[in-house]
């Protein structure tokens, strides 16, 4: 794929010993990147959203890991570890529902356990190798994505998708994006529109952001416009991402994704979850098990408006995610191919051959 108009969401800078991240909180506006090395500033810059999606949540979280064990000034490993598992903690506890966070700091940690027995020093260089190789296979899985996925799509096809599921929220090209950035790289002409998808606005900040920037025909809608863009026949595919599927195929994704895959079964669109094997958690039998963050009622009552739009004291519940029926799913894209139902043996077959 063209380097050119991918920014990079998440890196590492040796130089400075930092976490480079691309401020996503002051998208389409500013292009910021922050680099940081305090953890206190990378535990926020988590929470915050300012690295977000769940394969880039595990990178940067991966990253972290690393450049805290390399900042721990211990020579016996008693004092090393107990610093270790700190700070893996805390990374643990920025935000609860993308398993790909856990997923890369548990790697993280059997690297560092298998090789207890080694000095410190040796122990930080085969941190940063694991590190640098999440960035890497999310790479190489979500390249994969692309073509597995761009098979599903036609020339000139109407696609809908919902929050951001681009190379903002990996380390390269996106999931549910990457198909539709390999496409227009080969002469594709979608037609993509765009949920802006509340409250925090992934989708016109940056999705609008990335596909814009590709020269996408692109077309923002509010979210409670998707039932209509279908039923006009605007709409020939939906693809979304996902922060955990379920081991039956249940998939957690973006507050709204479910009413969306309602709406698709509706109108008969196909509906499509692209995610990498890291996003398969084995011990979630179903979506009921997956863990739902909760965020601020601000984020709906005010963030983004110039005075308060609701009234002072009414109850607010703001669920970041929900889960999507496997039953209307018509396809899961990962970096092994299209899994289709029934998706417990169709996952469990992905797992195996990813070695997750
Ligand atoms: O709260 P966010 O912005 O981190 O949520 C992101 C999503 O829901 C994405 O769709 C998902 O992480 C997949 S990203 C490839």
């Amino acid at each position: 794929m063209t380097e050119a108009p991918q920014h990079r969401a998440v890196a590492l800078d040796d130089d400075k010993d930092a976490l480079v991240i691309l401020d996503q909180t002051k998208l389409p506006n500013e292009v910021v990147y922050l680099s940081l090395t305090r953890q206190e500033d990378i535990r926020r810059a988590i929470r915050l959203l300012q690295v977000r999606g769940a394969p880039a949540i595990g990178a940067a979280a991966a990253v972290g890991l690393y450049l805290a064990a390399k900042s721990i000034d211990a020579t016996d490993n008693g004092a090393f570890y107990a610093q270790f598992g700190a700070a893996k903690d805390a990374l643990a506890a920025t935000r609860p529902t993308a398993v790909n966070l856990f997923r890369a700091l548990d790697r993280m940690e059997s690297v560092a356990e298998a090789h207890r027995s080694e000095t410190p020093v040796r122990v930080k260089t085969l941190l940063r190798d694991e590190a640098l190789r999440v960035l890497e296979e999310d790479a190489a899985a979500c390249r994969a994505i692309g073509e597995h996925g761009l098979g599903l799509l036609r020339d000139g096809d109407g696609i809908l998708t919902h929050c951001n599921a681009g190379y903002l929220a990996t380390t390269r090209y996106g999931t549910a994006l990457a198909p539709i950035h390999l496409g227009i790289e080969r002469g594709y002409r979608f037609k993509l529109f765009v949920d802006e998808t509340r409250p925090l606005l992934q989708g016109a900040r940056l999705t609008a952001f990335e596909l814009c920037a590709a020269g996408a025909e692109t077309t923002l809608i509010c979210d409670n416009t998707a039932a209509c863009v279908m039923k006009n026949g605007w709409v020939q595919a939906v693809l979304v991402g996902c922060d955990r599927l379920a081991a039956n195929g249940d998939a957690c994704n973006k507050i709204g994704t479910s009413g969306v895959a309602i709406l698709a079964k509706h109108y008969g669109v196909p509906f499509y979850v692209c995610a990498p094997t890291s996003t398969i958690d084995a011990r979630a039998a179903t979506g009921e098990d997956i863990p739902i963050e909760q965020r601020p009622p601000e984020e709906i009552t005010e963030m983004w408006y110039k005075e308060r739009m609701a009234p002072q004291g009414v109850r607010v519940y703001n669920p970041a995610f929900d889960v999507t029926d496997h039953a209307l799913i018509t396809g899961i894209v990962t970096e092994c191919g299209v899994l289709r139902p029934p998706y417990g043996e169709s996952i469990r077959r992905a797992a195996r051959e990813a070695a997750v």
